[in-house]
């Protein structure tokens, strides 16, 4: 058994890391095909070297571009990787062009594709990732949905429920792996001297937001404000996409707002763990705020993990109405913090290293 393991952004990497390390310790044979799609220190190498991950066998350089330029630039890579490679499975991760390349080159050339985090929807084609979540699950012969909620998605569509298997998601091993390293190891709340709950946590990276001069400006007002009327500041580490954006709209920004590098893994972790609330659209983040206890606006119109949202932990904001986000918050933040963690126990990637070499 030969797994191609391919990535290509930071979530990726992030919730491939348990794959990978089960790879490891099971001694089951595996390459990593990197499309660098995320290719900025911060973005990309940061994680391997704090997640202790073995180098990618291939680097594509592939970059940023068009979604058809990309995508068909990284489909045109990953086959020749996958001609000299000879894999039985290729795995891929959430629902980036990565991904789409990476399934829908392995499924024509006859390769099993195993799509990790399957049957996720949040019914808006107008997010590229959710076409591309549609179509990987529907060219996948493993669909490995991190709920029961997921996988009677994937079934309601027609895919053959053989191939569907709840296992939880691999962002709780990530997040239960990488914890205590950063209790211990991260020094992120002196290199910003700041204090437990003295902060809110903000990211956004989404065209739908930080594309739209008018949505940006709402959700940096809302945060804005919220801070203001608890006494806090904001922590935006802030992806490029975003920097980029803010510039361009030449968007001003008051005191409150403290726009960061992005941060590796465990800071993210330890600032999630110490913050007063997190106000964000990133999907990755919903779950682990959630699987950390701690209250999240989900600053979208729709979210594809509505379990964290039926759980109570987070809640649907919206990005353009800035007096609604800051409602939100007021009512999120006199909530108790009682609810369970939805995406599984911890053990997403045991379960998928027994599922696909069984
Ligand atoms: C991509 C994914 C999105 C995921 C996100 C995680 C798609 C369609 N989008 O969005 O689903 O949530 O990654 O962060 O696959 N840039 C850099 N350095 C980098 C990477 C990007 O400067 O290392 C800048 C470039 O200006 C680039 C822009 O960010 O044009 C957007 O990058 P891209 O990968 O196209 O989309 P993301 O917004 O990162
Ligand atoms: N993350 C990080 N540093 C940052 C911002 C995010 O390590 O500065 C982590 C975050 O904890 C989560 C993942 O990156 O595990 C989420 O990535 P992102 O929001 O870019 O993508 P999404 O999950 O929305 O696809």
């Amino acid at each position: 058994m030969k797994v191609g393991i391919v990535l290509g952004t930071r979530p990726e990497i992030i919730k491939m890391a348990p794959v990978i390390r089960s790879c490891i310790e099971r001694r089951t044979e595996f390459i990593i095909v990197h499309t660098n799609q995320h290719y900025s220190d911060n973005m990309d190498k940061i994680f391997f070297d704090e997640l202790e991950l073995p180098q990618p066998n291939y680097n594509l350089n592939i970059g940023s571009g068009k979604h058809g330029e990309m995508t068909g630039r990284m489909m045109i890579a990953l086959e020749e990787v996958f001609e000299k490679e000879q894999l039985d499975i290729v795995l891929v991760q959430g629902d980036t062009n990565t991904v789409l390349a990476g399934a829908l080159v392995a499924s024509k050339m006859g390769i099993q594709v195993g799509h990790v985090e399957a049957g996720l929807r949040s019914y808006d084609r107008t997010m590229p990732e959710e076409l591309n979540r549609i179509m990987t699950d529907h060219v996948s012969d493993y669909l490995f949905a991190p709920t029961e909620k997921q996988a009677g998605i994937a079934q309601a569509e027609g895919i053959d429920a053989d191939k569907i298997h709840t296992v939880g998601n691999t962002v709780v091993d990530a997040v239960y792996q990488g914890v205590d390293i950063a209790e211990r190891n991260s020094n992120v709340m002196d290199r910003l001297s700041i204090e437990e709950s003295g902060y809110i946590l903000m990211t956004s990276h989404r065209p739908a937001t930080v594309d739209s001069k008018a949505n940006l400006s709402a959700v940096l007002v809302a945060a804005q404000e919220v801070a203001k009327k608890y006494s806090k500041i904001v922590i935006f580490p802030a992806h490029p996409r975003t920097v980029k954006m803010i510039e361009t709209f030449q968007i001003e920004l008051n005191d409150a707002i403290k726009i960061i590098e992005p941060v590796g893994y465990l800071d993210m972790l330890m600032l999630q763990k110490n913050s007063f609330l997190i106000m964000t659209d990133s999907g990755g983040i919903q779950e682990e705020a959630c699987i950390l206890k701690k209250k999240a606006l989900v600053m979208r119109e729709n979210t594809e993990r509505p379990e964290a949202v039926e759980v109570g932990g987070c809640v649907l904001a919206g990005n353009s109405d800035s007096n609604f986000i800051i409602e939100c918050a007021e009512k999120l933040l006199v909530k108790d913090v009682d609810w369970y963690n939805p995406f599984g126990d911890g053990t997403a990637a045991e379960k998928i290293l027994t599922l696909i070499t069984r």
